[in-house]
């Protein structure tokens, strides 16, 4: 008789304490990549604002039980996650409510292990988990770091983004100290890249100069279809799959699937 291991998913956060990089963007899109590719794939929406709830076209009145509970409530994370109309794709949604838990966990003991501890329920359900973090490094980013084994990082190519990255690093090296010391970054992203443009270039080729292979040598270009797709409630990729955004993604997610060994 041989027993066998079961697998254990991976447990991604796309971070970045800036707003509007494309974190988002990049959550829907590269999950639906991997769920394309056959993988079991689980988004978690950590952010009060819900875009990755609804770029996957995800009423508010369907998010029933929300990451909210989880944390609040000490809610089954099982019964929290529901499918989305993409096969091998499911979803933790979040409202606005969510924006209460920096607060109301004020004082609860060990509040930044929330996460971690119910994702052990379902790590063996899925190939790959996906959170969708939202652009602060309070609690909702620190429990999503501390409940993943490695990190991807959208950042766009523009002055300010290298200042941004070096403070998400100073972070990040804290939580590896005091919270989770396997976490390493998988890579960092350049988003909304347009080739047209002089600064661009020279922010690339700082970033790849100073970080190396931690940059995914896939970059995503800006794609007036990327950005139109969340308004119709399905992931650009699906939207128009042969736009330059969504191929990207697509080579994007194979990138990671060789990397990691998904
Ligand atoms: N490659 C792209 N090309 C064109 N538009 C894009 C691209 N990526 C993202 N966008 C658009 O840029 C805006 C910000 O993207 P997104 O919501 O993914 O960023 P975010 O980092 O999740 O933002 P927040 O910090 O608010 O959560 C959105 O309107 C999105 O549609
Ligand atoms: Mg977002």
């Amino acid at each position: 008789m041989t027993t066998q291991t079961k697998k254990r998913a991976k447990v991604f956060s796309v971070v970045n304490q800036k707003g509007g990089v494309g974190k988002t963007t990049t959550a829907i899109n590269l999950a639906t990549a991997l769920a394309m590719n056959k993988k079991k794939t689980l988004v978690i929406d950590m952010d009060p604002q819900g875009n990755a709830s609804t770029g996957f076209g995800i009423n508010n009145n369907e998010r029933q039980k929300t990451v909210y509970e989880i944390l609040i409530d000490e809610f089954s994370i099982k019964d929290t996650i529901i499918p989305t109309k993409i096969s091998n794709l499911k979803i933790i949604t979040s409202t606005v409510d969510l924006s209460a838990c920096e607060v109301e966990l004020v004082g609860v003991e060990n509040r930044e292990y929330i996460l971690r501890k119910a994702i052990k329920d379902i790590v063996s359900d899925f190939d790959v988990i996906i959170i969708d973090c939202p652009p602060s490094l309070g609690l909702l980013t620190i429990n999503s770091l501390v409940a993943s084994d490695a990190i991807i990082i959208p950042m766009q190519c523009e002055f300010f983004s290298l200042e941004g990255l070096s403070h998400l690093l100073t972070t990040l090296d804290l939580v590896k100290e005091n919270l989770n010391n396997d976490l390493v970054i998988s890579g960092i992203i350049l988003t909304m890249h347009d080739k047209r443009n002089k600064l661009t270039e020279q922010v690339e080729n700082d970033v790849r100069e100073y970080l190396q292979d931690k940059v995914f040598s896939t970059h995503i270009p800006r794609n007036i279809r990327l950005s139109e797709a969340p308004s119709h409630g399905i992931p650009g990729i699906i939207y128009d799959s042969k736009c330059i955004g969504s191929e990207s993604y697509i080579r994007l997610a194979k990138e990671i699937i060789h990397k990691e060994n998904l």
